[in-house]
């Protein structure tokens, strides 16, 4: 099975799922191609040392989002792309992007969604007091961080931490969290049925 992954920044999930990859964990899938709407951002370096394709689509050369989406979903289809992974991809997809890959997107977002959704996520959380927060993997549909959840995993803010211990702490768990995903949806064992994910 043929994967993409959509990143924006740093690529710390995206070098995760590379690495579950080569270590043998992700059977039957490739990481077929990075695609990502920053140029010269981390996640490209990344992907050059790992050997994997990168494409930068330059967001300013489409006069809309769908537009856009429709040059990512044409390098998707031309690399026979069965699975998008969303790894900081920091743009909508449009309703467009959605249809031509249903229930085939999946994203991470560092929160316990519904909470927090949105940029900044860990930020938020932390400077709102609440005392658990966590990290959601979930399908992508037409609303922002809304769609089917696939895990979610809790995590206690300790007494006086700081954001960048609980941030590193956020990102551990995504990384643990993320590959585990995806090597469910290869085995095909992810079933959305509404809003639930049964995992068979
Ligand atoms: C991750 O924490 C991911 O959950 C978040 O962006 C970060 C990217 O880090 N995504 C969202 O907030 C989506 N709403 P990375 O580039 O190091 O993987």
């Amino acid at each position: 099975m043929n994967i993409a992954v959509l990143a924006s920044g740093n690529g710390t999930n995206f070098e995760a799922v590379v690495r579950s990859a080569e270590k043998g964990k992700l059977r039957n899938a490739k990481i077929k191609i990075l695609i990502s709407d920053k140029e010269e951002s981390f996640v490209q370096k990344r992907a050059k040392k790992h050997n994997i394709k990168s494409v930068f689509v330059d967001p300013k050369g489409f006069s809309s989002r769908t537009l856009f989406d429709k040059e990512v979903v044409r390098i998707l289809r031309k690399e026979k792309i069965r699975l998008v992974v969303l790894a900081g991809f920091m743009r909508i997809l449009s309703p467009y992007f959605v249809k031509a890959f249903k229930n085939r997107i999946l994203n991470i977002h560092p929160a316990l969604l519904p909470s927090f959704k949105g940029e900044s996520a860990i930020k938020k959380a932390y400077k709102y007091g609440v005392k658990v927060t966590g990290v959601t993997v979930h399908f992508v549909d037409n609303d922002v961080d809304h769609g089917p959840i696939i895990f979610q995993e809790a995590l206690k803010i300790k007494e006086g931490e700081s954001p960048e211990s609980l941030e590193k702490r956020i990102h551990r768990l995504e990384h643990k969290l993320y590959p585990e995903a995806i090597k469910l949806f290869i085995q095909g064992r992810l079933k959305v049925r509404g809003r639930k994910v049964a995992i068979i």
